[in-house]
This record gives C-alpha cells, structure tokens and sequence, in this order.
C-alpha cells in the first residue's frame, strides 16, 4: 500500500494532495494535453527520480486496484501477473504475480481476449460461465493501459476487471420462469373456455342439458383465471412494498377470529372442525391488517382443502420468543391431513409450486397461496415456517415481531 509516509509524497512542495497528484501524474500525465493542464497547473514537474521508480509504480497500481469493490488484475504485455487485488483471488485462486496468466485463467475465452487485447490495443470484453464449484457467470474486460518511461519509452501493460453476472441471470431466470408458469396457468382455463363455447355454438346449440352443464364448468375456468390474476395482482403490489415496512398497530385476536369466522362455510363443507386457541389480552403487530387476513386466509383454506381427512385443524395463537431472544407473535395452523413429504418442504413457497398439480387445480388452487404467505411474512420482518411428517398433517407457522410500547413504531 501507498501510505502518508512514503518519502517522495513527504518531500512534495504542495503536501500531501500534492504528492497524490504528482503520483497520478507519473502514471497518467504527459503528451496527452488536458491530463497535463488539469493536474499540472497545481502541482509540480515530478521529479525524473519518481517518474521511473517500478516500484513506487507498482505500489500506486496496487493501491488503485486495491480500492476496487471489483477483481482486477495487471498483466505486462506478454501477460504475466503484476499484481491483482483481493476480490480476485475470488476469481482466480491460483494468481500469483511474475506467473503467466494463463496457469491461473484457465478460460480459453478469457487467453483469447488478453491475446486479442495485447495485439490489437483495444479493450475487449468477453463473457464466460463457471460450473466449479458453483455455477457462475461473469464478464471480463481486458483494458490495454499505457503508461510512460523516464527513457521515453512506454510501457504497455493489461488491466483485468471482472464483474459477477450471475444474480442477474438468476433473475432473468426466475422472470422467464415466471411468465412462462404465469402464461401457462392462464392458458389452460382459456383453452377449456374456448372449447365449450364452440361446443355451444356448434353440436350442443340446441341441447338444454349440456348447455347448463358446460355453463357452469365455464363459470369455473373463468373464476380460477380471475383468482389467478387476483393472486399475481397482490404479489407484485406486496413485492413492490416489499421494503416498507407497515407501521399500523394490529391486534392479532380479533383478526385470527374473523378469518376463522370467515372460512366457517367451507370447513363445514370439508367437515372440518376449526378449533381455536387465542389468548385473552390483545396481541399486537405493526401490520397491514389486509396483507395479514390474506395470508391466513390461505393458510387456514389450505389446511380445510389439503388436509380436510383429519377433520380438524387447530388454529393457535400465541407469543413467544425468536431465537435471538426477540418477542414475537406465533399463528399456528395444524392440520391432521396426509401432510406433506420432505423433499416437498423446501419449494412450497415457490410461485406456481404444488405437490399435486391436479389436486390442487380441483380445489381451486392457483400455486401463490404461499409464494404470497411468505412475501407477506417477508415485508412484516417476520417469517412462515413448516412443519410435516407424512400421515400425521401439517403445521404452518406465522412469526411476526411483536409490538410493544418499546418497540418502534417507524
Ligand atoms: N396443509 C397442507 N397439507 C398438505 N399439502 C399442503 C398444505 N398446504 C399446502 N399444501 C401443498 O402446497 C401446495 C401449494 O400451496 P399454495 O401455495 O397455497 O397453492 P394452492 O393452494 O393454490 O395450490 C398445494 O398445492 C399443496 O400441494
Ligand atoms: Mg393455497
């Protein structure tokens, strides 16, 4: 590292910022004209003793690399290591200066562009894709950088930068997934639309009964694309949300008892008992009291359709404490159903993910009901986690930071 105390900065006339520029001025100053008006005019000629230090050079090239968030790496002309920074170890673990590139680059996309870029003097960019030991995408630039001697001469040397693609691929990805699932989900209630109504226009026009029949599975399709829409609808207004956190005080007692009281028909339906555990004083959250009612909404619906062959679900809620030792508000909803196997576990709240696809469908489902749950979570500063052993149901929990007068209400 360049420090306060290198002997050339001390002796500078102008101090330190003096010295600094005087330094940059050795690696970029001279013929090019306005490099030279701007930093010349207050500094001094640097002296010809530090213009041709290699190694007071190489401590300012490591200096600036190192601030770099960046991996970089200096190369000379016939592409040997200088120096690199610490960031790029990240990329390539075997650099070592004085060795060629190329024992460490491995990447023959990356040799070509430092060939190309070494002959051609011009900056190349070339992407490339990693398999080990993760998947990783990136993309590097090869920048020639000249700079100049005391004897006149210059030298030429390569600047490697890198920059990490692979989130954004990821959410590229996850995007092309998205519409893709979302196109899908879509299309399938439509096409079975489209075919009854030909049906009705055509063989059927004059047939009563298949008339009130397709009608009404017409009606269906048409309020699951109308559910869906809704879904995806609440997720992208959740997600845009998503870093403002709700600042509304929410008691928890009476919102748990109106999903209950709300679901009464379709437990009824199911035969399902819903039995409920709320504690007698108030439980309160800073909360979107409409994000919430969604969210266990879906899970106490999910608990009636998926698990209605236990005939009951518990529906708890309690304080207790996370982890860390931070109060916290628990809702549990426990079903006595078939339950859910464990490599199932950890996709459940994946947009569009479903353990059966057409059980799911038949009951209405549209595969966001949890993707929502856990957004919802999400933006509260709390979580969802699941609980299952096959044969013996399922449990869902709500955690939510509970707010006390302490807590702060932002
Ligand atoms: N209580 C439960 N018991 C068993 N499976 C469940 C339960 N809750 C959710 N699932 C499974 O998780 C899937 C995703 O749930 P969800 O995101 O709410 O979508 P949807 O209910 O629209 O299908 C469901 O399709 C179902 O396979
Ligand atoms: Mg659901």
């Amino acid at each position: 590292m360049v420090n306060d105390n290198d002997g050339n900065d001390r002796d500078a006339p102008t101090g330190r910022a003096g010295g600094w520029r005087g330094a940059l001025r050795s690696l970029i100053g001279r013929g090019d004209g306005e490099g030279d008006d701007e930093v010349g005019a207050s500094a001094p000629p640097p002296s010809p003793q530090r213009r041709g230090n290699p190694a007071r050079r190489a401590r300012l090239i490591e200096a600036l690399i190192g601030g770099l968030p960046q991996p970089a790496i200096v190369l000379d002309r016939e592409g040997r290591v200088i120096t690199f920074n610490q960031a790029a170890r990240g990329v390539a673990p075997a650099l070592r200066s004085g060795e060629p590139a190329l024992i460490a680059l491995r990447m023959p996309e990356l040799v070509d562009a430092i060939r190309r870029a070494g002959k051609r003097r011009e900056q190349q960019r070339v992407e490339f894709f990693e398999r080990v030991p993760l998947d990783r995408w990136f993309e590097a630039f090869v920048t020639p950088v000249t700079l100049p001697e005391t004897d006149g001469t210059q030298a030429e040397l390569l600047l490697m930068t890198f920059n990490d693609l692979t989130p954004l691929r990821r959410v590229e990805e996850m995007r092309a997934d998205f519409v893709a699932n979302a196109s899908h989900e879509l299309r399938t209630p439509l096409a079975a639309l489209l075919g009854f109504i030909e049906t009705l226009q055509g063989p059927a026009k004059n047939d009563v009964a298949a008339r009130e029949k397709f009608l009404a599975i017409m009606q269906q399709q048409a309020t699951r694309m109308a559910r869906l829409i809704d879904d995806l609808l609440s997720l992208s207004r959740i997600e845009l949300n998503a870093h403002l956190p709700p600042n509304t005080a929410v008691d928890l007692v009476p919102l748990v008892r109106h999903v209950a009281d709300g679901l009464q028909t379709l437990a009824r339906d199911r035969q399902v008992d819903i039995r409920m555990a709320l504690p007698p004083e108030p439980v309160m959250v800073l909360g979107d009291r409409d994000e919430l009612i969604r969210a266990l909404e879906n899970l106490v619906e999910n608990a009636l359709k998926y698990g209605a062959a236990g005939k009951r679900v518990d529906v708890a809620l309690s304080r207790a404490q996370t982890r860390a030792g931070a109060p916290e508000a628990r809702i549990a909803i426990r079903d006595f159903g078939p339950g859910i196997a464990p490599e199932h576990l950890p996709r459940l709240t994946e947009r569009f993910y479903r353990v059966d696809v057409a059980d799911s469908r038949s009951q209405g489902g549209t595969g966001l009901g949890l993707s929502l749950v856990k957004h919802v979570l999400n933006r509260h500063g709390g979580r969802v986690s699941i609980e299952s052993v096959l044969g013996q149901g399922a449990t869902f929990t709500m955690h939510l930071p509970l707010y006390t007068a302490a807590s702060p209400a932002s």
